[in-house]
Formats: C-alpha cells, sequence, structure tokens
C-alpha cells in the first residue's frame, strides 16, 4: 500500500468532513489514527450500544465513515488505497488507509464531497423519486457486489414491509432495555452527539411514514402536509456473508446510496430497525431473496423551499483524530 507523507491539516480536514457520515443514533462509534503515513480506522468500543448485538450497527456505521473519507480525500487530491482488516488479532482495527495523488481533480469529486454537508436523515413522508430508473442504474454501478447486495422493494411487497415495521415495533413493546437507550440517544440536552429533537418528528409526521423507526415523538406543528403519505422508494442493502468485512462493506454501500442521492437530488432515511429482530429480519430476506439484509434506505424527494432543521451535532476532531508520536 502506498505510504504517501500528506500534510496533517488535509487529513484532519478530510477526517473532519468523513465524521459527517450517518451513524446508529449518532453515536459515531470510530476512533482515527495516523500512523507511519496511514490513516488508521478503529470501531470504538466504548460507542457501541449496548443492544447493539455484535455491534453490526457500528460496523455499518465505519463503513459508512470510511467511504466518506474516501470521497473527502479525492476532493482534496488523494486516492484512497484501504486495506481492511490488516491486523487479524485485532478486530477493532477495521482498515490501514495509504494514499496517492490524483492527477487531476474533477468537479465530479467535488461534488461529491459537497454532498456530504448537504446529506441528512429526513425522517418526514417524501414524495416519490422522479428518474428511479437511472438512479438504480447508477447506485449498482458504483456498489461494490462482492460483499453487498442491493434490491429494490416492489410496490407488491410494500404493504408486507410496512407490516414488519409496525412487528418489530410490537416485538419490542417490553424491551426496556432497547427503549431505555434510545430516550438516551435522543435527550433533549445540548450535546455533541444523540439525535436531536430537531431531526425527529410528530406522532401525525410519523403516521404518515408506514416504513420508519418509531423514535420519542416531538411536538411540533405538523410538516409537509401537502406530500400526504409517504411515496418513497425503498432499498434494501445486504451482506453476501455473515462476516466482519462484508458487515462493513454495507456501511460503504450505504454511504455510496445516500451520497448518490444527494447528488441527484433526493431526499434520503437510513434504517435497521427491521433488521434487527430475527422475526423482521427474515421477513425482509425473504422479500429480497437475500439472506442477510442489514440496512435499508427510504428515497423519495422532499419539497425544494422547505426550512431545513439544522445539521446534527458531531464529536470535536480532537475526541476522534490522533497522530501517533513516532
Ligand atoms: C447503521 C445505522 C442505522 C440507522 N438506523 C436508523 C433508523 O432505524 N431510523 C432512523 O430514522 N435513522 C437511522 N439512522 C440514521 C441516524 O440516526 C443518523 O445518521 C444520525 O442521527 C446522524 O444524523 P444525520 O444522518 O442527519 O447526519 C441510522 C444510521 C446508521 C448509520
Amino acid at each position: 500500500m502506498p505510504k504517501t507523507m500528506i500534510p496533517a491539516k488535509v487529513v484532519e480536514d478530510a477526517v473532519h468532513l468523513a465524521c459527517r457520515a450517518p451513524s446508529y443514533h449518532n453515536t459515531q462509534p470510530w476512533r482515527w489514527v495516523v500512523e507511519d503515513g496511514e490513516l488508521l480506522l478503529f470501531v470504538d468500543p466504548d460507542r457501541v450500544v449496548a443492544t447493539d448485538h455484535g455491534g453490526r450497527q457500528a460496523l455499518i456505521s465505519c463503513g459508512a465513515v470510511l467511504d466518506h473519507l474516501r470521497v473527502a480525500m479525492a476532493a482534496a487530491g488523494h486516492q484512497a488505497h484501504v486495506d481492511y482488516y490488516p491486523n487479524p488479532s485485532d478486530h477493532k482495527h477495521v482498515a490501514s488507509i495509504g494514499f496517492s495523488p490524483i492527477s487531476l481533480v474533477t468537479g465530479g469529486h467535488r461534488d461529491r464531497a459537497d454532498a456530504i454537508l448537504r446529506r441528512r436523515t429526513d425522517r418526514l413522508p417524501f414524495r416519490a423519486p422522479p428518474d428511479w430508473d437511472e438512479f438504480e442504474r447508477t447506485v449498482r454501478t458504483a456498489v461494490d457486489g462482492d460483499v453487498t447486495a442491493v434490491d429494490v422493494i416492489s410496490d407488491r411487497d410494500r404493504s408486507e414491509l410496512a407490516e414488519a415495521a409496525s412487528l418489530t415495533d410490537a416485538l419490542r413493546l417490553y424491551d426496556s432495555a432497547y427503549h431505555a437507550e434510545m430516550n438516551w440517544w435522543t435527550a433533549p440536552y445540548e450535546v455533541n452527539d444523540g439525535i436531536p429533537h430537531s431531526a425527529l418528528v410528530s406522532a401525525a409526521e410519523s403516521d404518515r411514514v408506514d416504513v420508519g423507526r418509531s423514535f420519542p415523538v416531538t411536538h411540533n406543528q405538523e410538516r409537509r402536509l401537502e406530500v400526504g403519505d409517504d411515496q418513497s422508494t425503498i432499498l434494501v442493502i445486504s451482506a453476501v456473508d455473515d462476516v466482519r468485512r462484508d458487515i462493513l462493506g454495507c456501511g460503504e454501500t450505504l454511504s455510496t446510496v445516500l451520497l448518490e442521492a444527494t447528488m441527484a437530488g433526493l431526499a434520503t432515511c437510513t434504517l435497521t430497525n427491521m433488521t434487527e429482530t430475527a422475526v423482521t429480519r427474515d421477513i425482509v430476506a425473504a422479500i429480497t431473496g437475500h439472506p442477510l439484509p442489514q440496512v435499508l434506505v427510504r428515497v423519495g424527494t422532499a419539497p425544494a423551499l422547505e426550512q431545513v432543521p439544522p445539521p446534527t451535532p458531531r464529536r470535536p476532531i480532537s475526541e476522534v483524530l490522533h497522530f501517533s508520536v513516532p
């Protein structure tokens, strides 16, 4: 792997941008270390939530931040070369990344990096996405089919998926640990992680989205009444094998889908509630024909002139990036 010394400020700026990546409950379960000309990515066990059995959500989040880093560094003129799980005895060490120069940074590189700043998780109802076939073609060309599969939920299967979302809620009705954790990560404090109330929806808004996670509701005035019920198209990202590398790959694919959608002017909402319980995971698997579904994405359009909530907060860079002293 190339070991080009990149100026510290370039790495810091790229990691800062990459950390806009989505993560489970905005936990940001990652840690970056610059060492010997490489950038190392670790999953941070202190930020894996207790109900995230097997750390899947954290790994998907790390995959998303890894792909965001690739995009951020490309816009700065450096191609990332990723060595996955370079240390077989350390599963927390997700990747080592070396860099080589890109001869010309194109408008495409810059647009993709700009999309990182515009993307956000939108939990309100969407209008149907226009030009879906073209979007789907772009996504399929961009994703790594060796480790992940992408399926589109047909209109025929949509109601079954909505039933799976309701079933997830029913199965968790008495799951105190799950609810305590969600309340913690959505508590309305001024912090640099978790989901702020400005990013959540009211009960009436949530009722118009048939496939979503039930969060504590907010009491804002009902928004997007003109859209009516959600008309999004839903993608399912599945792992090819039940191994860390492929779960991480689902996070990279998630990043690709979200950034492609943002560049196409589409709104997105990441969902994993239906893949967290075995019964509903099996329902999703039966619909797609892929046995290891990990993450779903609602894709659609949001009214262009709407007021957008503030970006969700992130931890300071000094907490997530460290320069190793030789
Ligand atoms: C692995 C993973 C699982 C997620 N699951 C859900 C979910 O089930 N429902 C939801 O509304 N958002 C979900 N999200 C979105 C996060 O809550 C969101 O990324 C985080 O709060 C940061 O906000 P932002 O995406 O607007 O920057 C998930 C994100 C990731 C990466």
